[in-house]
């Protein structure tokens, strides 16, 4: 089939990349110039396993291109996906304006007598689809099209995988021939479809994030009972997940969630529940009690450290989580920042998001020092804090480690070490809702 995707970024790039994959003749479209220049180049923007290749494969194949006009994009297509950000606003509400803009853009070029389904990737509140559509017929009145929901549940770091072996594919449509031609793009997945109204779709993806988003309060809230009673909340998590209803996944105990989709989409949900006057003050508890992770682990600190003014902290990780380059709204900096506005001396390493952390601001490298390894971000350390799970922070030689530091101190901020191993290299280790911890 002939699609095209309006927005190149996590979501829209890795679709199109994974459509093109199975056949489908895809077209990714983006009004930033130079992304589209890179991606022409053959230069990804974003670090996503196994995605350089498929993107790489599939435009010598011919069936994946890049350009920077709608008009090329919905000409050639019969199904129009929607893939721009809906960011959050100051009152946690999203914001829609790129959805709306390119909704107006699209109503500019569709033409009488050539029918699309214009597909609602992005997260978006429930209704949108509504407005979608209505925007398209005001700017627009010969205009032939439907409007389809068909919400992505990617993971960064997984994005590839995620998008070839969905558990589920949502298709919110009011319209036989929209879902029609929604199913034949979704065939060569091989995955179930699960077919609604739009609001329904719409409503399917806040509620999944959210609900996984309480799933991690649920079981840092349980960390925190676990440390006041002296239980394990690893063997917690292991006892509670083995029960098929509620299963392990989301089950890990932590500094907390971060990213561009769960502290967003809780928001979002929260406002929207608001709006609809049916407030959902469960998900307000879900956030306090992530916002509250980060003070405990940082009062764990200071009881062992008493003061972390001019105290030289190693942190491992800087990502929101492993396999990806993404350090927006990841807690580890935000860790980061805070010692730093303590007055530690830090230095971090991170595999792949040190680059994005400095580019973006988001940490000041005259304040914090970039180490190029693991090893040398403890060198003379008083504390080495392991923020992201990246895999290899587990492997580590741990004699060395201990060697450079100034004092054998572990706070692990993920629950990744074996307390007994990493004692046994003579360290002192504090975890989150572990005993001792
Ligand atoms: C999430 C959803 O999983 C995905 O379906 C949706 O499309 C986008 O939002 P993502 O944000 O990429 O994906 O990452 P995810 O793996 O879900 O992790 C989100 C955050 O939760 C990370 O900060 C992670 O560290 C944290 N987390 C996850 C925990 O703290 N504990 C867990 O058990 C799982």
């Amino acid at each position: 089939m002939d699609l095209c995707i309006i927005g190149s970024g996590y979501v829209g790039l890795v679709s199109g990349a994974c459509f093109a994959e199975v056949g489908h003749h895809v077209i990714c479209v983006d009004n930033d110039q130079r992304k589209v220049d890179a991606l022409q180049a053959g230069k990804i923007p974003i670090y996503e396993p196994g995605l350089e290749d498929l993107v790489h494969r599939n435009v010598a194949a011919k069936r994946l291109r890049f350009t920077n006009s709608i008009q090329d994009g919905v000409d050639h297509s019969q199904v129009v996906f929607i893939a721009v950000p809906t960011p959050p606003q100051v009152d946690g509400s999203v914001d829609l304006t790129y959805i709306e803009r390119v909704a107006r853009e699209i109503a500019g070029v569709l033409k009488p007598g050539e029918y699309r389904v214009i597909v609602d990737k992005s997260t978006v509140p429930v209704k949108t689809g509504e407005k979608v559509a209505d925007t398209i017929k005001r700017y627009n009145k010969g205009a032939e099209f439907d409007v389809v929901s068909n919400p992505e549940f990617l993971r960064e770091g997984c994005a590839v995988p995620d998008l070839m072996n969905p558990d589920r594919v949502v298709i919110g449509s009011a319209s036989q021939k929209a879902t029609d031609l929604m199913k034949q793009v979704y065939e060569p997945f091989r995955a179930p479809i699960l077919v609604t109204d739009v609001n329904s779709a719409e409503l399917i993806k806040h509620a999944a994030n959210s609900f996984l988003s309480l799933k991690i309060s649920y079981i840092n809230a349980v960390a925190a009972i676990c440390e006041a009673s002296g239980a394990d909340v690893e063997m917690v998590a292991d006892g509670i997940g083995m029960d098929k209803r509620i299963g392990r996944n989301f089950l890990n105990a932590g500094l907390g969630y971060g990213g561009s989709c769960f502290p967003k989409d809780v928001k979002a949900f929260i406002a929207i529940s608001k709006q609809l006057g049916t407030p959902f003050k469960l998900l307000e508890e879900v956030e306090r009690i992530n916002d509250s992770m980060l003070d405990r682990f940082i009062a764990k600190l200071r009881d062992s450290l008493w003061v972390l003014k001019d105290k030289k902290l190693a942190v491992w990780g800087l990502t929101f989580k492993p396999d990806t380059d993404d350090v927006r709204n990841s807690v580890a900096i935000e860790l980061v920042n805070r010692l730093v506005a303590e007055g530690a001396h830090v230095t971090a390493y991170d595999p792949k998001g040190a680059e994005k952390a400095v580019e973006w601001k988001l940490i000041d490298p005259d304040k914090v020092k970039l180490a190029p390894t693991p090893l040398d971000a403890v060198e003379g350390a008083e504390a080495l804090i392991l923020a992201t799970e990246w895999k290899e922070f587990v492997n580590q030689d741990f004699e060395e480690v201990k060697k450079r530091m100034h004092t054998p101190l572990i706070f692990d901020g993920r629950n990744q070490f074996d307390p007994e191993t990493i004692r046994g290299f003579g360290f002192t280790y504090h975890a989150v809702g572990r005993p001792n911890g």
